[in-house]
């Protein structure tokens, strides 16, 4: 697919999209405050016969001019159209109200991203998450993760839940055709799909390897559920670079996980994690790659994601072009036995083998 072709604009549709860009900050939070006032909502429930200022104001409780400033500026964005003294709805209001991917990238945007970004270009100049301090003094978001303020922790789970875990079901059947009996999910997160694994399989034993804050959420899960017996949790920072995987494992499971790490720094964990396997061993490794995505709008997506882990998550990672990714594996000493692309919404899993010997 070509994502990207020579700019066919004329120089007015150029100028307009310039000046997009030069108020896209007004944009964003002006469609949120049309959202979050409850102004949006209220047009849709009178959906076919549009609703009138006056009535707007009653219905949201707020001021003329406030109704008056945010519905031009409604206009203006394309949320809104305006016909015989009514507002109505555009698609694209309809979407941002009801769209659960809209709802968790704005908000990721809002409560992780947006006063952090000021500092982007610092980030770019340093190679450190600049705006990471913007919550407190940590080197990297994973250490922050569980002590962030309530409703940023919520957003950043939303965000980073809404897209794997609609991924899950989909890679199962994938990952347990060779019937592995123990698998080593790394990065695990609260162990959504370690559990998935445990329901899939009754004969499968999960650990899980992370940083202490989500481990022992991780932890905390499994008992609540009944799995720890089934399970193992393993204390690690995967940046120490004197950290061995443990062996013993027929599957190693990594989703959105070297994402999180510059180039070097996957090379490493790849290449310890071929130490650690034998030739019957894969590595599965679920990503999303922005240009292998259907649509613009995804590769869109994973574009500007990579920025967050510029500015906010350890200042050297990013949402990867597949091509540039095949290099790491093929550094680390890994072989790609099977690509499966279109899981979930915008995920690759790749299955990796020990390079065989000779090759
Ligand atoms: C983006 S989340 C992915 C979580 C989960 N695998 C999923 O697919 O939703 C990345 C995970 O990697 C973990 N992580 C980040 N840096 C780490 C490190 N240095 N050592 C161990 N785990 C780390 C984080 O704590 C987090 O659980």
């Amino acid at each position: 697919m070509t994502l990207y072709s020579e700019d066919k604009s004329t120089a007015l549709e150029a100028m307009e999209k310039a000046q997009w860009l030069a108020f896209a900050p007004v944009v964003f939070q002006a469609s949120r405050a049309l959202r979050n006032l409850g102004i949006l909502a209220a047009i849709e429930k009178r959906r076919l016969a549009g609703i009138t200022a006056d009535e707007m104001e009653q219905e949201c409780n707020l001021s003329h001019y406030g109704t008056r400033v945010l519905c031009e500026s409604g206009l203006a964005i394309g949320l809104l159209y305006f016909k015989n003294d009514k507002y109505f709805l555009t698609k694209t209001a309809s979407f941002f109200i009801n769209d659960k991917l809209t709802e968790a990238n704005s908000d990721f945007v809002n409560d992780i991203c947006y006063k952090g970004l000021f500092d982007l270009e610092k980030s770019i100049v340093t190679g450190k998450p600049e705006g990471l301090k913007t919550f407190g003094d940590w080197p990297t978001v994973y250490q922050a993760l569980a002590e962030l303020p309530e409703q940023a922790r919520e957003s950043w789970f939303k965000f980073d839940h809404y897209y794997s875990d609609q991924a899950f079901d989909g890679v199962l059947p994938l990952v347990f055709s060779q019937s592995p009996k123990n698998i080593l999910d790394i990065g695990g997160n609260t162990g959504k799909f370690a559990f998935q694994c445990l329901s899939y399989s009754p004969d499968v034993k999960v650990s899980i390897m992370d940083l202490p804050g989500q481990l022992n959420m991780a932890k905390q899960a499994a008992i609540e559920n009944g799995n720890e017996n089934r399970m193992g949790f393993i204390e690690a920072d995967i940046l120490d670079e004197n950290l061995q995987i443990p062996s013993g494992f027929d599957v190693i499971w990594m989703s959105q996980f070297l994402d999180c790490f510059s180039d070097e720094q996957i090379i490493s964990i790849l290449k310890r994690c071929v130490n650690a396997m034998n030739d019957n061993d894969r590595v599965c490794i679920l990503e999303p790659f922005w240009d292998r995505q259907r649509f613009k709008a995804s590769a869109f997506s994973l574009q500007m994601t990579s920025l967050y882990f510029t500015n906010i998550a350890n200042g050297n990672s990013q949402m990867y072009h597949s091509e540039v990714f095949a290099g790491f594996v093929k550094a680390a000493g890994l072989e790609t036995e099977s690509i499966h692309d279109g899981i979930g919404i915008c995920h690759t899993l790749l299955v990796c083998r020990k390079k065989q010997s000779g090759k």
